[in-house]
Order: C-alpha cells, then sequence, then structure tokens
C-alpha cells in the first residue's frame, strides 16, 4: 500500500502535475489501459495532455481508454452522454480510436448486461493499469455512492440526491439529470495498477478531509483508496484540508508543494 499525497498551489499547477503523471505513464507502457473520469476536475490536465500528445510526448495508438460511468437511459449521441464528454475533453484529443474505447454503449442490451460486457472486456484486456479519479461532494468514486464497499461490482446504481444536485451544473437543471447510473464497480477501480485522485476547490475541503481521516467507511467510498495498492491524491490548496486532518498517517505523509 503507498498513498502519496501532493498538493499544489492552484487548480492550473495540479492540472500540469497530473498531465505529468499521466504522460509518463503513457509513455513507459504505450498499451496502457487507462480508466478515465469525466466531471470538472480533470479537464485541464486532459487539455495539457492532449497537447502533449500533439507534440508526440508520447505514442498513444495502442492505449485503451475504459469509461469509469454512464447514466441509465441515455443514447451514445445524446448531449448528456458521459461517453460524448469523454470523447471531446480526452478520447479525440489523444486521437484513440473507437477500437480502443472501452465504454457501457459497447453491447447492446439492458443495463446489467451492458455491465458485464464492460466487465469482461475489461479483463480480456488485463485490467486498468491507471485509473484517473475525482472525488464526489459526496465521497463517491465513479457512481459509487454512498454506502458502497470495496466489493461493489460494476452495477446499475440509482444517484443520490447529492449528485444529481451537482451533476445539473453540468446539464442544467435537476430535471435534466437521469435518476440512475451505470458505474465501474468499486473492485474495478480498487484493482487499478495505479490511481489518481484529482481534487479541486474549497468545496472538497471537508469530503477529502473525510476521504483520509479516520477509519475507511461506506458513507465515504473514496476513503477505501487508503486500502489500494498504488494512489497518488493531488490536491490544490483550496481542497487540502492541512490542520484539520487528525489522522497522522495523512497528515505525516510527506507532501510535495508545489508552485
Ligand atoms: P467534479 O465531479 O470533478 O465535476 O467535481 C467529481 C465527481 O462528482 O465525481
Amino acid at each position: 500500500m503507498a498513498l502519496e499525497l501532493c498538493v499544489t498551489e492552484s487548480y492550473e499547477a495540479l492540472s500540469l502535475r497530473a498531465a505529468e503523471v499521466i504522460g509518463d505513464e503513457i509513455a513507459r507502457s504505450p498499451n496502457i489501459v487507462v480508466l478515465a473520469a469525466t466531471g470538472r476536475t480533470p479537464l485541464q490536465a486532459y487539455k495539457h495532455l492532449g497537447d502533449a500528445c500533439d507534440s508526440a510526448a508520447f505514442d498513444t495508438t495502442r492505449m485503451t481508454v475504459v469509461q469509469l460511468d454512464e447514466y441509465v437511459g441515455v443514447a451514445a449521441d445524446d448531449r448528456r452522454a458521459l461517453i460524448g464528454w469523454s470523447k471531446r475533453v480526452l478520447i479525440d484529443p489523444l486521437h484513440v480510436d473507437d477500437g480502443r474505447v472501452v465504454s457501457f454503449h459497447g453491447a447492446d442490451g439492458d443495463p446489467e448486461e451492458r455491465c458485464r460486457t464492460y466487465d469482461a472486456t475489461i479483463k480480456a484486456r488485463g485490467g486498468v493499469d491507471l485509473a484517473i479519479l475525482g472525488l464526489g461532494p459526496n465521497g463517491h468514486l465513479g457512481f459509487n455512492e454512498p454506502p458502497s464497499r470495496p466489493s461493489d461490482t460494476t452495477r446499475i446504481v440509482r444517484l443520490t440526491e447529492a449528485s444529481i444536485e451537482s451533476n445539473a451544473s453540468y446539464w442544467g437543471s435537476v430535471d435534466d439529470v437521469p435518476t440512475h447510473a451505470m458505474t465501474a464497480g468499486m473492485d474495478v477501480i480498487l484493482a487499478a495498477r495505479r490511481i489518481l485522485l484529482l481534487v479541486s476547490g474549497s468545496h472538497k475541503r471537508e469530503i477529502l478531509r473525510r476521504t483520509l481521516d479516520g477509519e475507511a467507511t461506506p458513507d465515504v467510498p473514496a476513503s477505501y483508496l487508503r486500502e489500494a495498492a498504488n494512489v497518488t491524491v493531488i490536491a490544490d490548496r483550496d481542497a487540502w484540508p492541512g490542520d484539520d486532518l487528525e489522522t497522522t498517517a495523512a497528515a505525516e505523509t510527506a507532501i510535495d508543494v508545489l508552485a
């Protein structure tokens, strides 16, 4: 187990650092399987990654991008489809072709069946090498809503009020947010060979504290990251709980403060 904490001065510095970590992983393992979050937090890191790709810093022709979650009942071409979001901000800028994208739209059938096909496809590709995650305001990872446990598999979940409200800011209003989603299981996420958790903004400070402090609990699914193999948390100063952290494990871990 290893948890590395990195605090940056700004969101921009967080994004540059994250893009550097992801780019280095792609350069080291061109066949990499990357589970990639949507949401606002990784957007600027993806932008820097796309720029690095254009300057040929690494080869993306063999990498695979795996979708983290998707709304139920939303077609791939719906404006709210999370796969469309991934394509715009990450998949297309990195020139990853469709054959190297694992999504919840990869199979026909009901959402349950899609979840099974999704899991089987990830397994066939050797599992996830790098998971790029945001932190839900309620502590969710993907749409593993509280309560979620490490053994929870890829499945359909009912979104919590908190997630519906926070996702409403992406689509206009709460009425535009579907009530259910398919999410990569906690088991898939926690088995990733490396995990990068990106956290930005003062509204995430308390949930980041609960992610790092105290006992891991289903009420804060992200707290189970402490039990995963190789986790790097990059937080900007606004999100960093600093003196509010009680757990010595978190507070005493070497912290790299970047300009
Ligand atoms: P955000 O979303 O990056 O837009 O804050 C994170 C999440 O809800 O998982």
